[in-house]
């Protein structure tokens, strides 16, 4: 079969299985199925397809039709122009998340440290970004923190980030200049209404702590101050509505320079705070 055949009979199948955007998305399938990047598809559509890639192709679209993230089926995601290795262990990276990375980035750095690292695309970006800066990431699930580790050896970045399981600070010593982190934050009242892609394949463990969704802001507020150096920062990825919860619980921990920011579509996305001292590392304080 031409690969063009093969993308025409995939849309409907996955229209009818609810897929919204099913056209762009039999697209970055055929690709990954063909081993080209879906720029490239066009030039590649009046080939026959080989068996293994037929093959590989109707694997993808069943998982697909099964609401299975295009991520986890490719095993990719770009992310602050990045490739990272995703599987069913990690939270898929999120584009808004890139706005954490924008502030981290806006002050220099030389230690920082990520909780719940996942794939590792918060602390491997905000490295990439800062050439003398180096890092540890940190989560409880041993599966993630593999993932994360074959991501900074893929981006050739083991000289600068550590990983190590840690339930939020239980295993982290020593003292950084920043503090990241976009902890679970879904309320468990609002999980039966995610979509079947985040409900049903994402790891519970990265998407909700469970009750109102802010116990993990709660851990963090009260562990960061003594990880922290005097006028560090501390900048975490909230919920939309979440931002004057997180900010209080912050200003009740004695931080200093609250702000909330917007992501790129204006949603509340991220608290950045700092610990007052003696250096004012940010200028805001
Ligand atoms: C929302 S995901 C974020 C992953 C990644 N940082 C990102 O932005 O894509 C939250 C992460 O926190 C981790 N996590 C959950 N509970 C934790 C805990 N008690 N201590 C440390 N990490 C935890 C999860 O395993 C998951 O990797």
């Amino acid at each position: 079969m031409k690969a063009q055949d093969a993308l025409r009979r995939a849309v409907p199948l996955l229209r009818d299985a609810g897929i919204e955007d099913g056209a762009r998305d039999a697209r970055v399938l055929l690709a990954h199925a063909l081993g080209i990047g879906h720029d490239r598809l066009t030039l590649k559509l009046q080939d026959e397809m080989t068996e293994p890639q037929a093959a590989l192709y109707d694997a993808a679209l069943v998982a697909r039709i099964a609401r299975q993230p295009v991520a986890q089926i490719t095993g990719r995601r770009l992310f602050w122009g990045l490739s990272f290795r995703v599987t069913r262990d990690v939270l898929d990276p999120r584009p808004e998340t890139e706005t954490l990375v924008v502030e981290a980035l806006k002050v220099p750095f030389l230690k920082v440290l990520d909780l719940g690292t996942g794939t590792g695309c918060i602390l491997l970006s905000c490295l990439k970004g800062m050439p003398m800066a180096r890092g540890l990431g940190t989560d409880i699930s041993d599966a993630a923190l593999q993932v994360a580790v074959g991501n900074t050896r893929d981006l050739g970045l083991e000289a600068r980030a550590r990983f190590r399981k840690s339930d939020w600070f239980g295993q982290v010593t020593g003292a950084f200049d920043l503090i990241v982190s976009n902890p679970p934050y879904i309320a468990a009242e609002e999980m039966p209404a995610l979509a079947p892609e985040v409900r049903d394949w994402e790891p519970h463990l990265a998407l909700t702590p469970g009750g109102d969704g802010l116990d993990a802001y709660r851990t963090i507020a009260r562990g960061a101050g003594a990880r922290l150096l005097p006028g560090g920062r501390l900048l975490v990825e909230i919920g939309p509505t979440q931002g004057q919860a997180v900010a209080a619980l912050f200003e009740a921990e004695g931080f200093a320079a609250i702000r909330i920011l917007p992501d790129m579509d204006g949603r509340d996305r991220v608290v950045a705070a700092v610990k007052p001292g003696a250096a004012d590392r940010c200028g805001c304080a």
